[in-house]
């Protein structure tokens, strides 16, 4: 058969396969491993996957590239991004140092506020640069798909200007990039005495429109404490849902007020953080199959001193993704492969079910995995060629990259 494209010499492919189900419990600490592998590529898709000999005698054409022995891994597929924003704010990352807290911070006047009074009126193609420049460095990290959330507008104008930019971004990039409403980040200053005129305008009229335009996927909501309520939180969502976008949320991140819970009743794709969730609201999550999205990184940047159950989460069978949550104020870190270290250190992953987390697990958790997060034949070519030894390597070695090249649909889009 002619191929556009031929990995070969692969020590180790790690597939991640799961006969097209997200990976839970036991399962998630198998990669799907094939030893001395190549990988045939047409049209941006894999075609096959198997011994090199197999496939150097079924296969030609195209590009040659040699792993060199390293070991493959499907691109990191990044399930909760918040890239779109003018300014970056290290100056709350000092003052959390000197003792002040995320919500303290937030309650001050900082915080998302501060990141909408400059995003908020800021033009289209300054949008547009700044994230593009982002994700290039996520890129150049091993992620080749991505889910990225508006939220800093908080009024329909700029709600929609973010999303037009992260549109326009999945148009000019190569690695597919899924987009979330999240008008429902934060109260504008305006409303924050006066919910009940935002969730007027966001059931009224933001979802209307966005669900008008095709424009968003998902809808997002922050159920916390200090901004939206449990029934607040309901009432956005159930109208999302009614103009037909899929859920998600940012659940009890801070303090335990029942957002697993919600998700579980509302049957969400996904809730993330979770880092205060109750078992109980746990356990109703896994039973309403919600993926358990998992922030370290932000809890880490935030000096916590307790993770998320995650360990509790996979032993109970929950199904469990991981994600960086890039955003300019809790944290600001563009990196998959440090949330995996994160993952084993903090909430007790093996290197493996990190793997599967930040992979098979998340391309579910975006609705992704017909295309996205494990390397199986009919599924678009994103790969990794790694140098190192084993997997456990990549967890392990933290702070610097080991990924040689980055393919996205077949075309190589990152070189060490
Ligand atoms: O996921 N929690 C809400 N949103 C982000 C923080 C965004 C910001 O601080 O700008 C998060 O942590
Ligand atoms: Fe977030």
């Amino acid at each position: 058969m002619k191929v556009d494209l031929i990995i070969h010499n692969c020590a180790q492919v790690a597939t991640m396969a799961s006969g097209g189900k997200p990976k839970t419990g036991k399962d998630m600490n198998d990669a799907g491993i094939i030893k001395d592998a190549a990988i045939a590529v047409k049209d941006g898709k894999i075609v096959a996957i198997d011994k090199t000999s197999e496939i150097m005698a079924n296969h030609e054409g195209g590009l040659l590239v040699d792993a060199e022995g390293g070991i493959v891994t499907p691109g990191f597929v990044d399930p909760h991004t918040h890239p779109v924003f003018v300014h970056t704010r290290e100056a709350e990352f000092a003052m959390r140092l000197a003792g002040a807290t995320y919500v303290e911070i937030s309650k001050a006047g900082g915080g998302i506020s501060s990141t909408i009074e400059s995003t908020k009126n800021a033009d289209e193609e300054l949008l547009f640069n700044l994230a593009k420049k982002r994700i290039k460095k996520m890129i150049a990290l091993g992620t080749t798909t991505l889910e990225a959330k508006s939220g800093y507008g908080l009024d329909t104008a700029s709600e929609l200007k973010q999303l037009r930019v992260i549109r326009a971004l999945d148009e000019d990039l190569p690695i597919d990039i899924v987009p979330t409403f999240m008008g429902a980040h934060e109260y504008p200053v305006e409303y924050k005495n006066d919910h009940e005129a935002y969730i007027e305008i966001l059931t009224q009229d933001m979802i209307p429109k966005v669900a008008k335009q095709g424009i968003a996927r998902y809808c997002d909501i922050f159920t916390e404490a200090h901004v939206f309520s449990i029934d607040e939180s309901r009432r956005v969502l159930q109208c999302a849902r009614e103009h037909g976008m899929e859920l998600k949320m940012h659940a009890d991140e801070i303090e335990p007020i029942g957002g697993a819970e919600l998700a579980a009743e509302l049957k969400c794709t996904s809730a993330d953080h979770l880092g205060a969730a109750s078992e109980a609201g746990l356990l109703a999550m896994r039973d309403a199959g919600v993926t358990a999205v998992l922030l370290p990184a932000t809890l880490f940047s935030l000096r916590s001193k307790s993770y998320a159950k995650g360990r509790f989460m996979i032993d109970s069978g929950l199904i469990v993704a991981i994600a960086t949550d890039y955003n300019p104020g809790s944290c600001n870190c563009d990196s998959m492969p440090m949330v995996m270290t994160l993952a084993c250190l903090q909430m007790g992953f093996t290197p493996v079910e990190a793997l599967a987390a930040a992979t098979i697990n998340a391309a579910h958790s975006i609705g992704m995995a017909e295309s996205k997060g494990s390397l199986e034949a009919g599924k678009d070519a994103d790969l990794l060629i790694w140098d190192m030894p084993s997997l456990d390597f990549i967890p392990y070695h933290f702070g610097s990259s080991h990924i040689c090249k980055v393919f996205a649909k077949g075309r190589l889009v990152h070189q060490a």
